[in-house]
């Protein structure tokens, strides 16, 4: 008997319309465009208004996936979010998703897995589609990233944005299509270079976290950048040799967008030119769990993805967490 499939079937995403150019950050710290474009590839990024939490872009992403679609949340069997940014700690923003979409017959719940946040939750859903237990799981990467932010640290506060994407797992028509496989990966050593050191249970926040900006993202670029390239490199040319994929047979690399030089690093090394890679880091910068599924809806919409395209999603994020998936669009 052939094994159920997931496949995606709808996408949406949500960006802040308040765009944070780095002519703006240079006045902020002491940076310039040049040096941000060359070493990051990024040229502007989007900022979320006060008070309003990542759950908010969320929703809107979310409105768009089931217009697109054609459905309403009360269809939804379950909602996974994938933040480093919850609204709070708890309730989880799963919880406060289905409440603010009236996803009556959904449960849910959030994932911590940092930039692989989207990855780790797609696999995550694909097994209750997988299993027979649900026919409709929403996946959410939410992210407002300038609340953690230090923006008096120009070594971080360059680097990230606020954005959310989403995409709609059903149980896949034909077993050829959907999410054909996957390689992920954690390993805890890399924890001491990439990390929120305040707020949780072991720093919980107080005057002396506040003072030592332990409530901001602390991060070693340099030894994080190597890593990154050799890890999100590594699993995706694994995943391709694991199912005999050629770079002929890729249409599209669509890497968590960390870096530019990440990401050309990684489609090197699977032998795909820059035009099979999806970017928007230039406009976004890293919005964290929802620079894939940004992607994924963008060059939809632009009518850029076709049914039958073989796609790597690849990631490498806090934690360390990594990974690559094979997803053949099913739509
Ligand atoms: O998403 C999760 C995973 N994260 C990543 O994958 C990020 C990985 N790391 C990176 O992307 C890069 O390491 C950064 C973009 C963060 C930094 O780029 P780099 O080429 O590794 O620069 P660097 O840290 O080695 O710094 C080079 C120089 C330093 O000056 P000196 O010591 O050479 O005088 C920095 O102080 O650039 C300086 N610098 C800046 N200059 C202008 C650092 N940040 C800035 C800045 N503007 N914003």
């Amino acid at each position: 008997m052939n094994k159920t499939r997931a496949a995606i079937t709808a996408v949406g995403h949500y960006v802040p319309d308040n765009i944070m150019t780095n002519a703006d950050l240079a006045k902020i710290v002491e940076t310039n465009d040049e040096w941000i474009k060359t070493r990051t590839g990024i040229s502007e990024r989007r900022i979320l208004n006060n008070g309003e939490p990542s759950s908010f872009m969320a929703v809107e992403a979310i409105k768009m996936l089931l217009e697109r679609r054609g459905i309403t949340a009360d269809e939804l069997d379950m909602i996974l979010v994938g933040t480093v940014t919850p609204d709070m700690l708890f309730p989880s923003t799963a919880c406060i998703i289905q409440e603010k979409i009236g996803a009556s017959k959904a449960w849910g719940f959030d994932v911590l897995a940092a930039c692989s946040g989207f990855i780790f939750t797609l696999i995550t859903g694909a097994q209750y589609i997988e299993s027979g237990m649900c026919k409709k799981v929403l996946v959410v990467g939410s992210d407002k990233m300038s609340t953690i932010t230090n923006f008096k640290d120009r070594n971080t506060c360059v680097l990230f944005g606020d954005g959310a994407g989403c995409v709609l797992l059903e149980p896949s028509e034909d077993p050829d299509y959907g999410i054909m496989d996957s390689i992920l990966r954690v390993d805890g050593k890399g924890g001491k270079y990439l990390y929120m050191k305040g707020g949780g249970s072991l720093n919980p926040p107080s005057h002396e976290t506040v003072e030592n900006d332990w409530h901001y993202v602390f991060q070693d670029g340099k030894f994080v950048f190597k890593d990154a390239v050799k890890g999100m490199a590594d699993v995706s040319v694994e995943l391709m040799e694991k199912n005999n994929l050629s770079s002929d047979d890729i249409s599209y690399l669509v890497p968590h967008q960390a870096n530019m030089r990440i990401l050309t690093a990684c489609a090197d090394r699977m032998g795909l030119p820059q035009d099979k890679v999806m970017v928007n880091i230039h406009k976004y910068g890293n919005t964290t769990a929802a620079t894939i599924p940004l992607c994924l809806s963008e060059y939809w919409a632009e009518g850029k993805i076709k049914k039958g395209d073989n796609l790597v999603l690849s990631s490498f994020g806090a934690g360390y967490t990594w990974g690559a998936i094979w997803v053949k669009w099913a739509y």
